[in-house]
């Protein structure tokens, strides 16, 4: 068995897979991937995502320095949300957009590099399933779903970014900046902070 220095994406998805499964089970992920699955969804999955991600993206991306950014290769994804929602706004102006999502608190501290990691990863393995979710998305809505900029957001790059991202993890644990096992509790601290948020906005 490899040790966690040497595969830390591999032990971080191990150590996940029950909290993902959880989610993918919540009715908000079970009603986006069904097959009657509408426009109004898709709006309503954009403005959750946006109250999730506001305020944890804002804090990792002060948290984090140049140097580590560029060696991850991630960058914020709120843009591109933010831009999905405008695109579906222009689209319609009905009251899709009144829906309210006060009901999220979240509550994330990022301590250290490895909480900061650990939340990065969530992140950025989201764009994994992301892009299955727009796949499914385009087959049903068609044109109504827009670019999704947002859930296909790495593209045709995404496996390229993605292993860019599990070889810098590789190389911050070599170099001793990451604690392996304090990366993994920092992605499950967020995995289940956003399970918490997304099970109470159905
Ligand atoms: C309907 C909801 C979801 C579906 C269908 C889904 C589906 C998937 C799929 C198919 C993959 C694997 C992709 C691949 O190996 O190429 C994946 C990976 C991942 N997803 Fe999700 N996902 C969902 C929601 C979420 C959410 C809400 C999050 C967190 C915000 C999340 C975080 C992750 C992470 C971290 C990975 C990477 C696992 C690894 O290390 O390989 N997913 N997802």
């Amino acid at each position: 068995m490899q040790s966690l220095e040497k595969n830390l994406i591999v032990a971080l998805r191990y150590a996940t897979a029950a909290v993902h499964e959880s989610i993918e089970q919540l009715p908000i992920m079970l009603r986006i991937m069904s097959l009657s699955v509408t426009r109004a969804d898709y709006c309503h999955y954009l403005l959750v995502l946006r109250e999730l991600y506001t305020p944890l993206e804002a804090a990792l991306y002060t948290a984090i320095d140049r140097d580590t950014q560029l060696r991850l290769g991630v960058r914020p994804k709120l843009p591109a949300l933010l831009a999905d929602l405008n695109e579906q706004a222009a689209m319609n102006t009905d009251e899709i957009f009144s829906v309210t999502t006060d009901v999220m608190h979240s509550t994330i501290v990022i301590k250290n590099i490895n909480d900061l990691v650990g939340s990065l990863y969530v992140l950025e393995g989201a764009t994994l399933g992301g892009r299955t979710i727009a796949r499914h998305l385009r087959r049903v809505l068609n044109n109504e779903l827009g670019s999704a900029r947002f859930l296909d957001f790495h593209g045709e790059q995404t496996s390229a970014v993605w292993k860019q991202f599990a070889g810098a993890l590789d190389e911050l644990c070599a170099e001793q900046r990451l604690k392996p096992d304090a990366v993994i509790a920092g992605a499950l601290t967020t995995f289940d902070d956003l399970y918490q948020q997304l099970a109470r906005c159905n």
